[in-house]
């Protein structure tokens, strides 16, 4: 490629400046912290994969052929009984589909679902970045909104965005909040796409799936849920998500993946059976985080902080009041990597999202580092 014309038609001039390369520097001044660096940016799990499900993986390394993109049979009904299970589902009939991880299916749904120039997608005002990243991939144009006031008469929304526990804030929308995102996109022909990669992560509230039945109405057209055990089962690293609801969206999106060779590695697919049908690893990871919020909370509060939201999911909602790129340089300079709020949209501009993912050993050192 060469010239302006060219650079003008790259797919990656829709985008943004990856979002983590903006941290290099702050990165760099926590690290030289004497006791190093306690990084509570990215919310990269660090706990160990679980014996079982390493287990899992190990024993279906021999895997020549090509791996089912629908999923085994096998996965496939660890996906059912778990969405049954934890979503609140009173019927059966909704679809599945194992992704590679859920940033995958984020980045990528709206050109599966073949929205496009002249489209909308509907995101929250503060966000994870991919959903817009994806609407972009395809063309589209993104409105922030937390209101379907403020959606107003947008035309041609295709898709709305969920996101509850929201990463970063922590909140929670309740059930009356998400029966009516959905009334208000059948309505319009718009699919709601429920990304619940934090589901079991309630603290102070527990959060409803869009696929529960006093939110779908016991329907599951036009509304997929968005899952993952990258935090779940600590699998960050295998690439391990799903997808659930509408059965006639989840075939389409089949169809469509079958021909791009989107498709999760056997090995893979049988460490999310084994982790998937098991319940006890998940109760001890939640556990964990638990305890670290409790004392990263702590620790927050004594320094003099406002924690907004946070009643849910891996992170917390922290301000002084102040620009993030403020805070962000207070913290580094006592060792301490957190994420700017403006990440996740101008409105997070003078919050800053602190991670529950360090190790117990950082964790603790943290209430000194901020008291210094
Ligand atoms: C809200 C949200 N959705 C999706 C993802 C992607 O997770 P993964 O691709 O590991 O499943 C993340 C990761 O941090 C997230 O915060």
């Amino acid at each position: 490629m060469g010239g302006a014309a060219a650079a003008d038609r790259r797919v990656s001039a829709r985008l943004p400046e990856f979002t983590w390369d903006a941290l290099e520097s702050s990165r760099a001044l926590a690290a030289d912290h004497p006791d190093g660096l306690i990084n509570l940016s990215m919310g990269t799990p660090v706990d160990p994969v679980p014996e079982p499900i390493r287990q899992a993986l190990a024993g279906a390394a021999d895997a020549p052929g090509y791996p089912l993109t629908a999923g085994s049979a096998g996965l496939r009904s660890a996906i059912s009984a778990w969405v049954a299970r934890t979503c609140g589902t009173g019927g059966d009939g909704y679809g599945v589909l194992p992704t590679i991880g859920s940033k995958e299916l984020v980045g990528w749904l709206p050109t599966l679902l073949g929205i496009g120039p002249g489209d909308t997608v509907v995101v929250p005002r503060i966000c994870y970045p991919t959903y817009a990243d994806g609407a972009r991939l395809a063309g589209a144009e993104v409105l922030r909104a937390d209101s379907l006031t403020a959606v107003g008469p947008t035309p041609r929304v295709r898709l709305v965005w969920v996101n509850s526990p929201n990463n970063p804030t922590g909140q929670v929308l309740p059930p009356a909040h998400l029966r009516k995102v959905v009334d208000w996109a059948r309505e319009r022909g718009a699919v709601v796409a429920s990304d619940e990669c934090y589901l079991p992560l309630g603290w102070e509230t527990t959060p409803t799936s869009i696929l529960a039945d006093e939110v779908s109405g016991g329907s599951y057209a036009g509304l997929l849920a968005v899952h993952s055990l990258s935090k779940r089962s600590n699998l960050a690293g295998y690439r391990a998500g799903f997808v659930a609801g509408d059965p006639e969206l989840v075939a389409e999106l089949l169809k469509i993946r079958k021909h791009a060779g989107m498709i999760v590695p056997t090995p893979v697919q049988a460490a999310m059976v084994a982790a998937l049908a098991d319940e006890r690893h998940a109760d001890e990871q939640r556990e964990r985080y638990r305890a670290r919020r409790e004392t990263l909370r702590a620790a927050l509060l004594a320094a003099g902080f406002g924690i907004e939201h946070s009643e849910a999911g891996l992170y917390l909602w922290a301000t002084r009041d102040e620009d993030c790129w403020q805070t962000v340089e207070w913290f580094a300079r006592r060792g301490v990597l957190v994420a700017p709020g403006v990440f996740y949209g101008p409105a997070g501009q003078r919050h800053v999202r602190v991670a529950l993912t360090e190790t117990d050993e950082h964790v603790a050192a943290v209430p000194a580092r901020l008291a210094g």
